[in-house]
Protein backbone atom coordinates (compact mmCIF):
# COMPACT_ATOMS: atom_id res chain seq x y z
CA UNK A 1 0.00 0.00 0.00
CA UNK A 2 1.33 3.53 -1.01
CA UNK A 3 2.29 5.82 1.66
CA UNK A 4 0.72 8.93 2.57
CA UNK A 5 3.29 11.92 0.97
CA UNK A 6 3.62 13.06 4.53
CA UNK A 7 5.12 9.71 5.92
CA UNK A 8 7.91 10.68 3.61
CA UNK A 9 8.74 13.96 4.69
CA UNK A 10 8.70 14.22 8.16
CA UNK A 11 10.45 16.91 8.22
CA UNK A 12 7.94 19.10 7.19
CA UNK A 13 6.15 18.97 10.97
CA UNK A 14 9.60 20.47 12.44
CA UNK A 15 9.65 23.58 10.40
CA UNK A 16 9.53 26.72 12.10
CA UNK A 17 8.43 29.32 9.91
CA UNK A 18 8.84 31.92 12.85
CA UNK A 19 11.78 31.02 12.89
CA UNK A 20 12.90 31.32 9.33
CA UNK A 21 12.04 35.37 10.27
CA UNK A 22 15.13 35.37 12.35
CA UNK A 23 18.03 37.30 11.71
CA UNK A 24 20.25 36.79 15.39
CA UNK A 25 23.66 36.53 15.06
CA UNK A 26 23.91 38.20 11.18
CA UNK A 27 25.12 41.52 10.21
CA UNK A 28 23.52 44.01 7.68
CA UNK A 29 24.54 46.97 5.83
CA UNK A 30 22.32 49.53 4.79
CA UNK A 31 23.50 51.80 2.61
CA UNK A 32 21.46 54.75 2.77
CA UNK A 33 20.10 54.40 5.79
CA UNK A 34 19.37 57.41 6.71
CA UNK A 35 15.84 58.10 6.12
CA UNK A 36 12.93 56.89 4.30
CA UNK A 37 12.96 53.53 2.90
CA UNK A 38 16.72 52.79 4.54
CA UNK A 39 15.84 53.99 7.90
CA UNK A 40 12.25 51.46 7.50
CA UNK A 41 14.18 48.48 6.16
CA UNK A 42 17.10 49.42 9.76
CA UNK A 43 14.39 49.09 12.05
CA UNK A 44 12.78 45.57 10.16
CA UNK A 45 16.13 44.39 9.92
CA UNK A 46 17.21 45.00 13.82
CA UNK A 47 13.45 44.24 15.24
CA UNK A 48 14.35 40.54 13.84
CA UNK A 49 17.65 40.18 15.62
CA UNK A 50 19.98 41.69 13.01
CA UNK A 51 23.20 44.12 14.12
CA UNK A 52 22.56 46.98 11.26
CA UNK A 53 25.66 48.67 10.20
CA UNK A 54 23.77 52.06 9.01
CA UNK A 55 25.38 53.99 6.40
CA UNK A 56 24.79 57.07 5.19
CA UNK A 57 26.34 60.49 3.56
CA UNK A 58 25.10 61.97 5.94
CA UNK A 59 26.66 61.72 9.36
CA UNK A 60 23.87 63.10 11.38
CA UNK A 61 21.31 60.54 9.96
CA UNK A 62 23.57 58.05 10.12
CA UNK A 63 23.65 58.84 13.47
CA UNK A 64 20.19 58.78 14.35
CA UNK A 65 19.30 55.69 12.58
CA UNK A 66 22.27 53.92 14.67
CA UNK A 67 20.85 54.96 18.16
CA UNK A 68 17.10 53.90 17.72
CA UNK A 69 17.87 50.39 15.85
CA UNK A 70 20.87 50.07 18.24
CA UNK A 71 23.31 49.60 15.45
CA UNK A 72 26.75 51.01 14.30
CA UNK A 73 26.92 54.31 12.74
CA UNK A 74 29.30 54.83 9.16
CA UNK A 75 29.29 57.82 7.04
CA UNK A 76 30.39 57.49 4.02
CA UNK A 77 29.55 58.16 0.48
CA UNK A 78 29.17 55.04 -1.28
CA UNK A 79 30.32 56.10 -4.90
CA UNK A 80 33.64 56.28 -3.64
CA UNK A 81 35.52 52.83 -3.71
CA UNK A 82 37.12 53.70 -0.21
CA UNK A 83 34.27 54.26 1.54
CA UNK A 84 32.73 51.03 0.18
CA UNK A 85 35.67 49.36 1.39
CA UNK A 86 35.72 51.02 4.70
CA UNK A 87 32.42 49.94 4.77
CA UNK A 88 32.68 46.19 4.68
CA UNK A 89 35.92 46.20 6.77
CA UNK A 90 33.47 47.86 9.32
CA UNK A 91 30.67 45.11 8.91
CA UNK A 92 33.47 42.06 8.48
CA UNK A 93 35.33 42.60 12.23
CA UNK A 94 32.02 42.53 13.92
CA UNK A 95 31.18 39.32 15.90
CA UNK A 96 28.91 37.42 13.69
CA UNK A 97 27.64 33.57 13.34
CA UNK A 98 25.82 34.05 10.42
CA UNK A 99 25.88 34.93 7.02
CA UNK A 100 26.45 38.63 5.70
CA UNK A 101 23.56 40.50 4.42
CA UNK A 102 23.50 44.23 2.16
CA UNK A 103 20.80 46.26 1.34
CA UNK A 104 21.33 49.36 -1.06
CA UNK A 105 18.57 51.81 -0.78
CA UNK A 106 20.78 54.95 -2.64
CA UNK A 107 19.02 56.00 -5.91
CA UNK A 108 17.05 59.25 -7.12
CA UNK A 109 15.50 60.72 -10.07
CA UNK A 110 17.85 63.37 -11.65
CA UNK A 111 15.56 64.93 -14.34
CA UNK A 112 17.24 64.59 -17.83
CA UNK A 113 15.24 64.44 -21.16
CA UNK A 114 17.51 63.19 -24.97
CA UNK A 115 17.06 66.55 -26.25
CA UNK A 116 17.48 69.12 -23.48
CA UNK A 117 19.51 66.42 -20.56
CA UNK A 118 22.99 66.85 -20.33
CA UNK A 119 25.91 64.11 -21.00
CA UNK A 120 27.04 64.72 -17.47
CA UNK A 121 23.45 64.72 -16.01
CA UNK A 122 23.19 61.07 -17.97
CA UNK A 123 27.04 60.06 -16.35
CA UNK A 124 25.64 61.45 -13.09
CA UNK A 125 22.15 59.80 -13.04
CA UNK A 126 24.19 56.26 -13.51
CA UNK A 127 26.41 57.08 -10.76
CA UNK A 128 23.89 57.56 -8.01
CA UNK A 129 21.56 54.15 -9.28
CA UNK A 130 24.05 51.89 -11.30
CA UNK A 131 27.61 52.52 -10.07
CA UNK A 132 27.46 52.09 -6.46
CA UNK A 133 25.41 48.92 -6.65
CA UNK A 134 27.93 47.16 -8.68
CA UNK A 135 30.92 48.42 -6.38
CA UNK A 136 28.87 46.95 -3.97
CA UNK A 137 28.33 43.78 -5.02
CA UNK A 138 32.12 43.69 -5.99
CA UNK A 139 33.35 44.76 -1.98
CA UNK A 140 30.53 42.83 -0.67
CA UNK A 141 30.88 39.36 -2.50
CA UNK A 142 34.53 39.48 -1.25
CA UNK A 143 33.54 39.77 2.61
CA UNK A 144 30.81 37.18 2.42
CA UNK A 145 32.73 35.01 0.55
CA UNK A 146 32.91 31.71 2.93
CA UNK A 147 30.39 32.64 4.46
CA UNK A 148 27.47 33.13 2.46
CA UNK A 149 25.10 36.07 2.29
CA UNK A 150 21.92 38.02 0.95
CA UNK A 151 22.16 41.17 -1.45
CA UNK A 152 19.33 43.20 -1.93
CA UNK A 153 18.79 46.06 -4.21
CA UNK A 154 16.23 48.77 -4.25
CA UNK A 155 15.56 48.66 -8.20
CA UNK A 156 12.37 50.58 -9.31
CA UNK A 157 8.92 50.28 -11.27
CA UNK A 158 10.70 52.62 -13.64
CA UNK A 159 13.18 50.06 -14.26
CA UNK A 160 10.13 47.23 -15.45
CA UNK A 161 7.89 49.42 -17.74
CA UNK A 162 8.93 52.05 -19.94
CA UNK A 163 10.00 55.72 -19.02
CA UNK A 164 10.83 58.00 -21.33
CA UNK A 165 11.05 62.30 -21.25
CA UNK A 166 12.67 63.40 -17.92
CA UNK A 167 12.64 59.82 -16.58
CA UNK A 168 14.58 58.63 -19.44
CA UNK A 169 18.23 58.25 -18.05
CA UNK A 170 16.71 57.12 -14.53
CA UNK A 171 14.30 54.43 -16.03
CA UNK A 172 17.50 53.03 -18.16
CA UNK A 173 19.56 53.18 -15.00
CA UNK A 174 17.10 51.25 -12.88
CA UNK A 175 16.55 48.44 -15.71
CA UNK A 176 20.29 47.95 -16.09
CA UNK A 177 20.33 47.89 -12.29
CA UNK A 178 17.45 45.06 -12.53
CA UNK A 179 19.82 42.89 -15.28
CA UNK A 180 23.17 43.41 -13.07
CA UNK A 181 21.00 41.67 -10.50
CA UNK A 182 20.25 38.98 -12.63
CA UNK A 183 23.16 38.62 -14.08
CA UNK A 184 25.46 38.80 -10.45
CA UNK A 185 22.81 36.46 -8.78
CA UNK A 186 23.77 33.98 -11.41
CA UNK A 187 27.71 34.26 -10.89
CA UNK A 188 27.35 34.11 -6.96
CA UNK A 189 24.89 31.29 -6.71
CA UNK A 190 27.43 28.85 -6.19
CA UNK A 191 28.98 30.42 -3.69
CA UNK A 192 25.30 30.53 -1.57
CA UNK A 193 25.32 34.51 -2.16
CA UNK A 194 21.64 35.82 -3.00
CA UNK A 195 21.00 38.81 -4.88
CA UNK A 196 18.32 40.08 -5.38
CA UNK A 197 15.97 43.54 -5.79
CA UNK A 198 12.85 45.59 -4.56
CA UNK A 199 11.04 47.22 -7.24
CA UNK A 200 8.84 50.07 -5.38
CA UNK A 201 5.82 51.92 -7.41
CA UNK A 202 5.33 55.51 -5.90
CA UNK A 203 6.22 55.33 -2.01
CA UNK A 204 5.62 57.91 0.02
CA UNK A 205 9.13 58.66 1.18
CA UNK A 206 9.80 61.96 3.31
CA UNK A 207 11.97 63.62 0.64
CA UNK A 208 9.04 63.27 -2.18
CA UNK A 209 6.86 64.17 0.29
CA UNK A 210 8.63 67.79 0.80
CA UNK A 211 8.71 67.87 -2.97
CA UNK A 212 5.31 67.41 -3.80
CA UNK A 213 1.63 68.78 -2.89
CA UNK A 214 -1.06 66.84 -0.95
CA UNK A 215 -3.35 66.92 -4.51
CA UNK A 216 -0.25 64.87 -6.43
CA UNK A 217 -0.66 62.05 -3.56
CA UNK A 218 -4.47 62.02 -4.10
CA UNK A 219 -4.59 61.98 -7.72
CA UNK A 220 -1.90 59.17 -8.33
CA UNK A 221 -3.22 56.99 -5.42
CA UNK A 222 -6.31 56.98 -7.43
CA UNK A 223 -4.65 55.77 -10.63
CA UNK A 224 -3.16 52.40 -8.66
CA UNK A 225 -5.29 49.52 -8.36
CA UNK A 226 -4.54 48.93 -4.55
CA UNK A 227 -6.10 52.82 -4.69
CA UNK A 228 -3.09 54.01 -2.20
CA UNK A 229 0.41 54.98 -2.85
CA UNK A 230 3.14 52.64 -0.66
CA UNK A 231 4.58 53.57 2.61
CA UNK A 232 8.32 53.13 3.21
CA UNK A 233 7.07 49.87 5.25
CA UNK A 234 5.83 48.15 2.30
CA UNK A 235 9.25 48.12 0.74
CA UNK A 236 11.15 47.43 3.67
CA UNK A 237 8.50 44.33 4.75
CA UNK A 238 9.77 43.00 0.64
CA UNK A 239 13.37 43.53 1.84
CA UNK A 240 13.15 41.86 5.08
CA UNK A 241 11.53 38.64 3.23
CA UNK A 242 14.19 38.58 0.62
CA UNK A 243 16.88 39.71 3.57
CA UNK A 244 15.57 36.41 5.75
CA UNK A 245 16.01 32.53 5.32
CA UNK A 246 12.30 32.64 4.38
CA UNK A 247 13.70 33.78 1.09
CA UNK A 248 16.81 31.01 1.44
CA UNK A 249 15.69 29.43 -2.34
CA UNK A 250 15.09 32.78 -4.10
CA UNK A 251 17.74 34.88 -6.05
CA UNK A 252 17.75 36.88 -8.96
CA UNK A 253 14.48 38.44 -8.42
CA UNK A 254 13.08 41.44 -9.08
CA UNK A 255 9.82 42.05 -6.68
CA UNK A 256 7.60 44.76 -7.73
CA UNK A 257 5.85 46.63 -4.45
CA UNK A 258 3.38 48.73 -6.37
CA UNK A 259 -0.22 48.12 -5.65
CA UNK A 260 -0.49 46.52 -8.60
CA UNK A 261 0.84 49.67 -10.63
CA UNK A 262 2.99 47.65 -13.33
CA UNK A 263 0.20 45.22 -14.75
CA UNK A 264 -1.20 48.47 -15.88
CA UNK A 265 0.22 49.73 -19.57
CA UNK A 266 2.08 52.54 -18.64
CA UNK A 267 2.96 51.32 -15.32
CA UNK A 268 0.11 53.34 -13.45
CA UNK A 269 1.52 56.89 -11.84
CA UNK A 270 3.28 59.91 -13.04
CA UNK A 271 6.87 60.68 -11.81
CA UNK A 272 7.00 62.40 -9.18
CA UNK A 273 9.41 65.79 -8.50
CA UNK A 274 12.39 64.40 -6.46
CA UNK A 275 13.81 67.44 -5.11
CA UNK A 276 17.52 68.50 -6.01
CA UNK A 277 19.58 66.53 -6.49
CA UNK A 278 23.35 65.85 -4.33
CA UNK A 279 26.20 67.04 -5.76
N1 LIG B 1 9.84 57.03 -3.45
C1 LIG B 1 9.48 56.44 -4.56
O1 LIG B 1 8.39 56.69 -5.09
C2 LIG B 1 10.40 55.44 -5.20
C3 LIG B 1 9.91 54.68 -6.25
C4 LIG B 1 10.76 53.74 -6.84
C5 LIG B 1 12.05 53.59 -6.37
N2 LIG B 1 12.49 54.35 -5.35
C6 LIG B 1 13.87 54.15 -4.91
O2 LIG B 1 13.96 54.21 -3.49
C7 LIG B 1 15.25 54.67 -3.12
C8 LIG B 1 15.17 55.98 -2.35
O3 LIG B 1 14.52 55.79 -1.17
P1 LIG B 1 14.26 57.07 -0.23
O4 LIG B 1 13.56 58.13 -1.02
O5 LIG B 1 13.65 56.58 1.00
O6 LIG B 1 15.73 57.56 0.07
P2 LIG B 1 16.41 59.05 -0.04
O7 LIG B 1 16.65 59.38 -1.46
O8 LIG B 1 15.63 59.99 0.78
O9 LIG B 1 17.85 58.79 0.55
C9 LIG B 1 18.16 57.84 1.51
C10 LIG B 1 19.45 58.19 2.16
O10 LIG B 1 20.55 57.97 1.26
C11 LIG B 1 21.57 58.87 1.60
N3 LIG B 1 22.52 58.99 0.48
C12 LIG B 1 22.34 59.66 -0.70
N4 LIG B 1 23.46 59.55 -1.46
C13 LIG B 1 24.34 58.80 -0.74
C14 LIG B 1 25.68 58.38 -0.98
N5 LIG B 1 26.33 58.70 -2.11
N6 LIG B 1 26.30 57.63 -0.03
C15 LIG B 1 25.66 57.32 1.13
N7 LIG B 1 24.40 57.72 1.41
C16 LIG B 1 23.76 58.45 0.49
C17 LIG B 1 20.81 60.16 1.90
O11 LIG B 1 21.56 61.05 2.73
C18 LIG B 1 19.55 59.65 2.58
O12 LIG B 1 19.62 59.71 4.00
C19 LIG B 1 15.99 54.97 -4.42
O13 LIG B 1 16.75 53.85 -4.82
C20 LIG B 1 14.84 55.24 -5.37
O14 LIG B 1 15.22 55.12 -6.71
C21 LIG B 1 11.70 55.28 -4.75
Amino acid sequence: MPSHPSSITPAMSDMSYRGLLSLQGRVFVVLGAGQGIGEQVSHALSECGATVVCVDSDPWRAQAVAETVHGIPVSADITQASDMERVFQTASALPASGPLGLVDVVGMVIPNDLTHGTESGWSRQFQLVLDHAWLAMRVGARAMQGRGGSMVFIGSIAGTVVRSGAALAYASAKAALHHLVKGVAQDLAPQGIRVNAVAPGLTRTPRLVASNPDSFWTTEAARIPLRRVGMPSDIAAAVLFLSSPLADFVTGQILAVDGGSSLASGGGFNLAASGPAPT
